[in-house]
């Protein structure tokens, strides 16, 4: 139309395409029947996609399952779009064939980081965020992998609600999901996540899935940890660490060397360990005790369950006469990691000691085990594995549970203890 009957003006008229026909994705193939169990395809026998990032692959059980659906979820600027991008280009380099959907970013903008990170052909990019048409793309082009970048751009043109909101994601979720299984596509989706740490688009997005990965981090430590929430094709015990470096995320493949710091020990750092999988990592605990000028002392934990950190203050009053009742503590794991287990109790405990008897201990003394409610020392998994690491990397001496004497090490003295108060004896002679 040359005029526009309603407002006058000439040419003021855009073509724009309706949606509204849906593609195949719906109607599909004909309905499933029932099989045997003994007759379906076993899970490791089907194929994976190996992207070269080792770190990636071992998080994900050995690279991505094909023909499965995958989140990878983190907060702003965490680096999903910077890690997804390496993993492309790495199955690119395999002879994979990639998809990349980015409404997020502007091609010049994908452009310039593919530059950044020395990527310069191979992926196909497309900014399209209708979901329509992207799936229509999904199910012509022959790919191996596609990329949605992110979950919360895309929309239906045909539900009223504004992208983002949780009835489009849910839908474009279904959808996806759909084209993965109807038509053997692998699909990794990339979804933000809240300040409080859940996936923007609630959990049912985590149930939709085959696997959650999550990368962590955060702005002031150039550290990032991609960890398996869920999965659905392996363990999800394995931690894949990472530096943000001007050419993308670089993989760490000895983490310890990393937590620790190198500066002088002064009194109240201690090292302990904890298990990320089958991999013991060792890392820095700092604890600060001072007097409190508050009528409620203070209790800061970084990277710490505070309840954990709670019963060892109780312990130590209760069963070593320690009086904490008007001192502030507070608790920092260097590097910004968190430690979840309780064999970290034991290092947090000689943590808070030293902080408070204002004596330093030596970086090359390890402590690892649980500390029981009666000041006991209490074994820990793993210990074995621990010590041959330990020994590995240089420490001198493990303070550990009291039945681990057979444990020895040539390079590492192995010093057993029942109870704290003994610890507390061999530690500071
Ligand atoms: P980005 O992958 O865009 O994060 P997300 O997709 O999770 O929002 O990257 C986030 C930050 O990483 C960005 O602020 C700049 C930084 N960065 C680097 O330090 N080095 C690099 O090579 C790239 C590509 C990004
Ligand atoms: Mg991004």
């Amino acid at each position: 139309m040359g005029r526009c009957p309603e407002c006058g003006a000439w040419d003021s008229f855009e073509e724009e395409i309706q949606a509204k026909n849906r593609p195949s994705v719906r109607k599909g193939p004909a309905p499933q029947t029932a099989v045997s169990l003994g007759d379906l395809e076993a899970g490791s026998r089907a194929s994976r996609l190996l992207t070269g990032i080792g770190e990636f692959d071992r998080v994900t059980g050995g690279g991505i399952f094909q023909k499965s659906i995958l989140l990878l979820s983190g907060g702003p600027g965490i680096g999903k779009s910077t890690l997804t991008l390496q993993i492309c280009h790495g199955l690119q380099e395999r002879g994979g064939r990639v998809l990349y959907f980015s409404a997020e970013e502007s091609s010049i903008q994908i452009k310039d980081r593919a530059d950044r990170l020395g990527i310069h052909e191979g992926i196909l990019v497309s900014n399209e965020e209708r979901l329509d048409e992207i799936l229509t793309m999904i199910i012509s082009e022959e790919t191996d992998l596609v990329v949605i970048d992110s979950i919360q751009t895309v929309y239906d043109t045909d539900l009223d609600a504004v992208p983002g909101t949780v009835s489009q994601i849910r839908n474009a979720m279904f959808r996806l999901r759909e084209a993965a299984q109807r038509h053997g596509k692998t699909i990794l989706v990339i979804g933000h996540v809240t300040k409080s740490g859940n996936v923007a688009g609630p959990m049912f997005m985590e149930h939709m899935v085959d696997v959650v990965l999550l990368l962590e981090g955060d702005d002031k430590n150039f550290w990032r940890v991609l960890r398996a929430k869920k999965n659905r094709y392996g363990s999800t015990q394995e931690i894949g660490v990472f530096t943000m470096e001007k050419e993308g995320l670089r993989e760490v493949l000895n983490p310890s060397s990393f937590f620790i710091e190198e500066s002088p020990f002064l009194s109240g750092s201690v090292m302990g360990s904890v298990m990320e999988g089958i991999r013991p990592i060792f890392l820095e605990i700092q604890a600060l005790t001072s007097r409190s000028v508050y009528a409620m002392p203070q209790r800061v934990a970084n990277g710490i369950d505070t309840r954990l950190m709670n019963i060892i203050l109780a312990v130590l009053e209760k069963r070593l006469n320690f009086h904490l009742g008007q001192q502030d503590v507070f608790l920092n794991i260097v590097g910004g990691f968190r430690a979840q287990e309780p064999s970290i109790g034991l290092a947090v405990a000689m943590a808070v000691l030293s902080s408070l008897k204002n004596k330093e201990l030596d970086r090359r003394d390890l402590f690892m085990g649980e500390v029981g409610l009666s000041g006991e020392i209490r074994n820990i998994p793993f210990l074995e594995k621990r010590i041959e690491e330990a020994a590995k990397l240089g420490f001198r001496r493990a303070f550990v549970p009291g039945k681990a004497e057979s444990l020895n090490k040539k390079e590492l003295e192995i010093i057993p203890c029942t109870t704290i108060h003994e610890l507390a004896g061999k530690a500071f002679p």
